[in-house]
Formats: C-alpha cells, structure tokens, sequence
C-alpha cells in the first residue's frame, strides 16, 4: 500500500495565522499539524508517501520533512499548482500510484486510532472511515444500513441525511485513478472526493469502517484549538516521528 498526504490548499479559514504559511504547518502541541496525518501512515506501516504540496509552501516541507529517511521511510513530493480538489490528488499521484492500492489520508486530519490492521487487510474497491459527530453538516456525510452498508453519500449536506461524517483517511484500488479521471469539477471548479465514493457506491463497492479512537479536522480556529490538547493529552504515546 502506498500513501498520499494531501497537503495543499489555501486555508482562508485560519487567516492571518495562514497568510505566510501553511495551515498543515501550523503547530498543534510540539509537532508541525502534518505530522499526525505522517504519523498515521507510517504507525500503520506505509513505507512510501507521495507528499502533495501547494507551490509557494514547497520549500518549506522539504526542509521540514526532507527525504524521509530519518523515519525510516521514503518521501516523493508533488505540486499541487492550484487547489483543484481532493480528487486531483489522483490525477497529480498517477505516476506515483503506478498501478499499487493507495491510502489517502488530508494534511488536517488528526487520528488517535492505529489504522495498521485495516491496511494490512484491504484487498480491493474503496474503504472510507467515518465518525459520529454533532456537526454533520461540515463534512461529507455517509448513510448506512443497519449493516453499515453505505447507501448515500453528500458533501456538507444542507438537510441532514445521518450523523456519520466521513474522516480524511480512504483506502482506494488501482483504479481510483481511471475513476478520478472520469470525473467533472463541480460548481465550485473542484474533483470531488465524494464523487469518487460515488463511483465506487454506484459499483456496489464502497466500504465504511467506523473510527473507534479520538477524530479531529483541525481546519477551523476550534477544532486546532481541541486538537492541540488532543495532542497533548492522547497522542504523545502514539507519536512514531
Ligand atoms: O476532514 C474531513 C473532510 O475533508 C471530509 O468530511 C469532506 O468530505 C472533505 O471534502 C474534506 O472537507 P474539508 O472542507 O475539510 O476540505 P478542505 O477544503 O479543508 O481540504 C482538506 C485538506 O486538503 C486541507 O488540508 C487542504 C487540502 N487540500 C484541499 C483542496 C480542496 C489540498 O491540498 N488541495 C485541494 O485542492
């Protein structure tokens, strides 16, 4: 399994803190925020990470994490040149996919949970990890049956539709990069990552695994602020880098 890290974008949320740096470099307790998504990919045993940068930031990570060797890991490094949307990351990943089943995870998202065996264990289609949560509407949100079979999904919905929101790790086959090639931007000019669970929806072959452990996106002034004592409080024992 090879690992993406989408950490790109513009993060108007956080401004100022966000004018002259990255929202994922942004300090969350005493590590740089990119390091807990970094950290879940390499605790669950990915070897090689496909760091996916916008432009102005790309000198930045590189000197932050450099080649990946001092975690005994490997880092490649894309630009992303404008925020197209979660999807691209496919598109700007082809080469790096070459044709292996990949773990996304987004340069926000912070996991207590140990995704090792969840990785280890996926064969094919695509898996997506969701939460409960009281604030449904800010994130894309899955329904399911009693067997947690998912049966539609909508980004950000405006009526609610169920309390599971989708987290920022997916697991994905080879062919998330046909399936991402086949999609449209949407009103807002991006590749939708909920399209491309859609397209596996529509095939009858999108899975939902629940997040058992602590979940945060940290891309709001609030939730950084939560996170930040997550980190102190939950995560120092879990932390491989
Ligand atoms: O955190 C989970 C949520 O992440 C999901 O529930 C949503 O379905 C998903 O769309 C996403 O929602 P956000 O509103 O949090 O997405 P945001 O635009 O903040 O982007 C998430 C991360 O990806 C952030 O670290 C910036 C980065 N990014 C975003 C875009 C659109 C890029 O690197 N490139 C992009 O083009």
């Amino acid at each position: 399994m090879k690992g993406i890290i989408l950490s790109g974008g513009s993060a108007t949320r956080l401004r100022p803190c966000t004018k002259v740096t990255s929202k994922q470099l942004l300090p969350v307790y005493n590590r740089p925020m990119v390091y807990y998504p970094l950290n879940t990919l390499i605790r669950a045993g990915i070897k090689e990470i496909l760091i996916i940068v916008a432009p102005e930031r790309a000198g930045d990570f590189l000197n932050l994490l450099g080649s990946g060797k001092e975690f005994n890991v490997k880092f490649t490094y894309e630009v992303q040149d404008k925020p197209r949307g979660l999807a691209d990351a496919f598109l700007i990943g082809e080469k790096f996919i070459n044709g292996e089943n990949t773990a996304l995870i987004l340069g926000d998202n912070i996991f207590e949970d140990d995704f090792s065996a969840a990785i280890r264990d996926f064969q094919q289609g695509g898996r997506i990890f969701v939460k409960k949560v009281s604030d449904p509407e800010r994130f894309g949100v899955v329904q399911c049956d009693q067997q947690m079979k998912p049966l539609k999904i909508v980004e950000k919905p405006k009526e609610w539709i169920s309390d599971y929101a989708i987290t920022g790790l997916y697991l994905y086959d080879p062919r998330v990069v046909a399936a991402a090639k086949s999609l449209t931007p949407s009103a807002r000019g991006e590749l939708e990552i909920t399209d491309l669970h859609n397209w596996y929806l529509e095939r009858g072959e999108l899975s939902v695994s629940p997040v058992s452990g602590e979940w945060i996106d940290a891309g709001t002034f609030d939730s950084l602020l939560k996170a930040q004592i997550l980190a102190k409080e939950k995560l120092q024992d879990k932390l491989v880098i």
